[in-house]
């Protein structure tokens, strides 16, 4: 794969390559929605990846190309204030990444890249991520900016808000972070990642709706509106707790609020003094987060049909409270439930994408081929089907890596 890389980078631009710059994609297990409300989840990082094939270069340039023909090649200096491509054009990604941190450092030297990818785009398994990591990961070794790993993975999430996502910091950490045959507790403020090992006989079955959601598209505006949501319904529900005297000040925070106060006697609380939608959010919120704790005790305890019955409640909360599921992900969620999963639920932002579902050993051929036969076939969408169904390999985090010469 690599060779193939560095000789297609050689005919591109009549000189080898020097490194390999790379991220991965990941999958959520469980938590979603809480990191932009600084709560926990429980996302590992997958064996599907972008690479960059790159060679520094001696002025302020970024010219990058892609081996899939449908991303047209780019170019850009290296500054702090990039002026944006169009909206939705894929080298936003990598002037993201640039422009947070020549804002932040003295950076001053560009590279020609060449980007391949074997993630699918826009389908909740954070390839934009992926590629705003490799991409900074790359500017930052080449222009020797030295950060402790975990603020780098904060620079980038700061980083990706370019793209106009009021994203949280989830899809950054586990890429850069993650460890081989291991999910990640992730809780926020301060960053920090609790690996967890995966038992070896469970295996996350990843299936594609083929429903596309750009983070710089319209699942934008669907996502942004979730997180003032909840924002609004913290407000109202801290003022409450600290009018009350249950909370000595006003919290600052999901974080001390779910300290403060066990999760149930939380919603009960946002039972009776949230509206609608808000109460909605803020049950989900609260609920999730108390899942994710549980979840990976249950991931400790290799309890299968515990973690699975939690994916469960994640997704019918999502569904019904926080509203980011679609048709075919909640099809796709009973389907793979009908092939014997533990638990399925949708995975990313929600409004299109994947879904993620446990089984084990034994269990995985019956989801496997129930997904196939039950939902890919009858929609005629067997083309490359072992990119739209296949099992998550828990993986490493990203890397840079000299290339032989
Ligand atoms: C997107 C964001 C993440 C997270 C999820 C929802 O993937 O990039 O930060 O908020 O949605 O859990």
């Amino acid at each position: 794969m690599t060779d193939d890389l560095a000789r297609d980078f050689e005919a591109r631009f009549g000189s080898p390559p020097t490194h390999l710059a790379r991220a991965p994609g990941r999958v959520n297990l469980i938590g979603e929605h809480t990191d932009y409300n600084g709560l926990p989840v429980l996302p590992m990082a997958l064996h599907k990846e972008i690479r960059i094939a790159v060679r520094p270069r001696e002025d302020g340039q970024v010219v990058l190309q892609n081996t899939n023909e449908f991303f047209p090649p780019l170019d850009f200096e290296v500054e702090p204030a990039i002026p944006p491509f169009v909206r939705g054009a894929w080298g936003n990604y990598a002037k993201a990444a640039a422009n947070e941190l020549a804002r932040r450092f003295a950076i001053w030297r560009g590279f020609d890249g060449l980007v391949d990818s074997d993630l699918p785009e826009a389908a909740g398994l954070s390839s934009s991520s992926a590629l705003v990591n490799a991409v900074g990961l790359t500017l930052g070794r080449i222009n020797e900016v030295s950060t402790e790993p975990r603020a780098f993975a904060e620079v980038m999430a700061d980083a990706e808000r370019y793209v106009g996502t009021r994203g949280g910091g989830m899809d950054q950490a586990i890429s850069l972070g993650a460890r081989n045959r291991c999910a990640a507790k992730i809780t926020f403020h301060p960053l920090r990642l609790q690996h967890v090992t995966v038992p070896d006989d469970w295996c996350f079955v990843v299936a594609d709706t083929g429903v596309r959601a750009e983070k710089s598209g319209a699942a934008r505006v669907g996502y942004n509106r979730r997180r003032e949501e909840c924002e609004e319904a913290f407000r109202i529900v801290s003022g409450e707790l600290a009018t009350r005297g249950v909370t000595e000040k006003l919290a600052t925070s999901y974080a001390q609020l779910v300290r403060a106060v066990d999760s149930e006697t939380l919603v009960a609380l946002g039972e009776g003094i949230l509206e609608g939608s808000l109460k909605r959010r803020f049950r989900h919120v609260v609920r999730e987060a108390a899942r994710v704790e549980e979840a990976a005790d249950r991931m400790l305890a290799a309890d299968t049909v515990g973690f699975g019955t939690l994916m469960d409640q994640s997704h019918a909360s999502l569904r019904s409270d926080f509203l980011v599921s679609s048709a075919e992900l909640d099809e796709l969620v009973a389907v793979a439930r009908e092939g014997g999963a533990a638990g399925a639920r949708l995975t990313g932002a929600g409004f299109g994408g994947c879904v993620v579902a446990l089984a084990d050993r034994w269990t995985v051929g019956g989801v496997l081929e129930t997904l196939v036969s039950e939902w890919f076939e009858r929609r005629d969408m067997t083309d490359r089907i072992d990119e739209r169904v296949f099992i998550a390999v828990p993986s490493r985090g990203a890397s840079w890596e000299p290339l032989g010469v």
